[in-house]
């Protein structure tokens, strides 16, 4: 999907949701103040998350893995007057990040952000979902395929970033996290109770529908 003609961004960019200028200021401080900025997810991606909460319309979102509230704001834009977005974070630097962008953002009201290791708090919640967007511990995506499952509504949209691993997934050998992310999308494929699509966007969304 990368093209390396910058006139190529220029001309998409026209057609993709406008998010909140705030987003610019969060991307340029996350370049700067974080050792791993390349995990933020963009603002093609973002702009897609933005578009899928627009057309969905959910409740309640959860995000697994905040980084620094880039995507999460990007949502929590989109997102109707009384929804929520519970966002999920278990560096506290990331998360302290986040949460000074929060409260800078109109939007930031209908963000609960926690600090927790996604896995233990999910088996400790039994709320349900209609939209969840994981993109977290990649070694852990078999565990958390066992998990979320239960944690959507029926109907829910189940979104998952970089289930391409940079196309490793299709030899993944020894390594680790290429061979847990082949194994999840291996699960939700056979599983007949989720629809899937996969769009080639960056490094692979996984986007999934709940039919129980
Ligand atoms: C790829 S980044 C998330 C990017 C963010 N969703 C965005 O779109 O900008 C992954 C984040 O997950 C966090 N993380 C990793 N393992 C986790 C776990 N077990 N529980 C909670 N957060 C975790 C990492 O600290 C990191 O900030």
């Amino acid at each position: 999907m990368r093209n390396p003609d910058p006139d190529w961004e220029i001309y998409i960019e026209q057609f993709i949701p406008r998010l909140d200028p705030l987003l610019d200021e969060l991307e340029n401080y996350t370049r700067w103040h974080t050792p791993y900025p390349q995990m933020l997810s963009g603002k093609w991606q973002a702009a897609f998350l933005h578009f899928l909460v627009r057309l969905k319309q959910p409740r309640r979102v959860l995000e697994i893995g905040t980084f620094t509230g880039y995507a999460t704001l990007a949502m929590a834009q989109a997102l109707p007057d009384g929804s929520k977005i519970i966002t999920l974070e278990n560096h506290p630097e990331n998360l302290s990040i986040a949460r000074r962008f929060f409260r800078k953002s109109k939007f930031g009201h209908k963000i609960e952000a926690v600090e927790t290791q996604a896995p233990n708090w999910l088996n400790r919640n039994n709320e349900k979902y209609d939209l969840v967007f994981l993109d977290a511990d990649k070694e852990n995506y078999p565990l958390y395929y066992q998990i979320i499952k239960k944690s959507l509504n029926s109907g829910a949209w189940w979104i998952t970033d970089n289930v391409l691993w940079n196309g490793k997934v299709l030899n993944p050998g020894r390594d680790p996290q290429a061979r847990a992310i082949a194994a999840f999308n291996e699960s939700v494929r056979r599983d007949p109770q989720l629809e899937t699509m996969l769009i080639p966007l960056r490094d692979g969304l996984l986007w999934t529908v709940y039919r129980p």
